[in-house]
Formats: C-alpha cells, structure tokens, sequence
C-alpha cells in the first residue's frame, strides 16, 4: 500500500524552494489560517532560528506585503549563515533574557510585532521528557512574551503534545485573553509528531 512519506515530501519540497529547512512549510500552514504577517508587521523575533527556514520565509511575507523598513532578528545557540535584508542573527542562549534584551535595544527596538519561535531541545526521544525539556526552556521565553511583544503583536510558539502542555496553553490564554490564543498541528507535521503550534493572534 502506498504510505505518503512527509519526511522526505517536505524535505524535497524545501530543497526545490531554497528553504534551509522543511520548518517553513510548518509556518507558511499557519500564516495561511492566521495571516500573522501583514501589512503592519515591522519587526520580529524568532527564537531558535537556526539554520533559518523560517527566517527565509519571514523575509518572503515581507516582500509580498511590499514591506521595505523591516527588522528581522534572529537568535540560536548555534551558528546562522543567513545574508538576507533586514535580518540580523545572533549566536546567544534564550535563557539569557538581559542579552535578548540588550540585542533589541542594539537594533533600537522596544517591542516586537512578532515573536515565532521553533526552538527545541535536544530531544531523547521519550517524548514526555522531551516534552517537559520544552516546556522548560520556555519558562525562559514567557517573560520575552510578556515584555517583549507589542501589546497588539502576535506569536507562534512550538511546543510538544505532554506533560506541561494543558498549562502553558492555559497561561497563555489568563495573559493575553483566551479569544487570541489558538492552537494548530500543521499537516506538515508528521503524524506520529507530538509538536503542535500555540499561537497569539
Ligand atoms: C527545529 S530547530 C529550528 C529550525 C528553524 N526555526 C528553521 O526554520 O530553520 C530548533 C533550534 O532551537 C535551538 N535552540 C535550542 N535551545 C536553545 C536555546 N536555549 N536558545 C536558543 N536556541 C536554542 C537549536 O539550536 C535549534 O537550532
């Protein structure tokens, strides 16, 4: 029987589209729902960008919104090469909040239109460990997400189905009000994937 392998779909396609990453696919299903990029956005965040599919994507939402004064700031604990207008990486660890904020304060931003982030921990593969290492690291973005976004901007957080997720979800909607928080799996996930998409909208 014919089984639709999406690991090597997605991989193809990425290649095909000059994506550094399948990533994008993931993000390109959630603009589509949620048209988070638009014709006010400005500036982002993203979180956990490496190597920068989803970067490469943002850029590409800024141009199709005809959008030429834009600042795209991207953050990893590893290495980005990237050379593309308006984006500026830096190799720094989300936990340490004064140097995030001391990298929007170099690029004269208070706040940000968007923060996306993608980042993930080294998984084990036990996914309620994996799930509680994700959710731990994110103990470290909330602040970011409380301080650091424009009251009316918009996020997209990955996160992983287990234990923490019931929580966070519900953190989320107690801060910024539960008609903006949704959540989404992308069909561009695999199915056996725990990863679904809190999102502010
Ligand atoms: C799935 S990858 C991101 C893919 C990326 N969004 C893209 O589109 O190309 C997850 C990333 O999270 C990063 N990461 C893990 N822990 C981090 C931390 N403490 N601070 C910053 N980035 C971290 C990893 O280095 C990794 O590059």
């Amino acid at each position: 029987m014919f089984k639709f392998d999406y690991q090597d779909h997605y991989f193809k396609q990425a290649k095909k589209e000059g994506y550094k990453a399948r990533s994008a696919f993931k993000l390109e299903e959630i603009q589509n729902k949620f048209h988070l990029f638009d014709k006010t956005t400005k500036t982002i965040l993203d979180i956990g960008c490496a190597p920068g599919s989803r970067i490469q994507y943002a850029v590409g939402q800024m141009k199709k919104n005809d959008i030429s004064e834009y600042k795209i700031l991207g953050v990893d604990i590893q290495d980005v090469n990237l050379n593309l207008p308006g984006v500026k990486t830096y190799k720094a660890d989300i936990q340490d909040i004064d140097r995030i904020q001391e990298i929007l304060a170099e690029n004269k931003i208070e706040k940000v239109d968007i923060i996306q982030s993608d980042m993930a921990p080294n998984t084990i593969g036990v996914k309620d460990v994996d799930a509680m290492r994700l959710f731990g690291l994110l103990e470290y973005v909330k602040p970011i997400l409380k301080n650091l976004l424009k009251p009316e901007g918009k996020f997209v957080i990955k996160v992983f189905m287990g234990p923490g997720f019931e929580e966070f979800v519900k953190e989320m909607k107690d801060i910024f009000g539960g008609k903006h928080i949704k959540t989404l799996k992308p069909i561009s996930c695999r199915k056996e994937s725990k990863e679904i998409y809190v999102i502010k909208i």
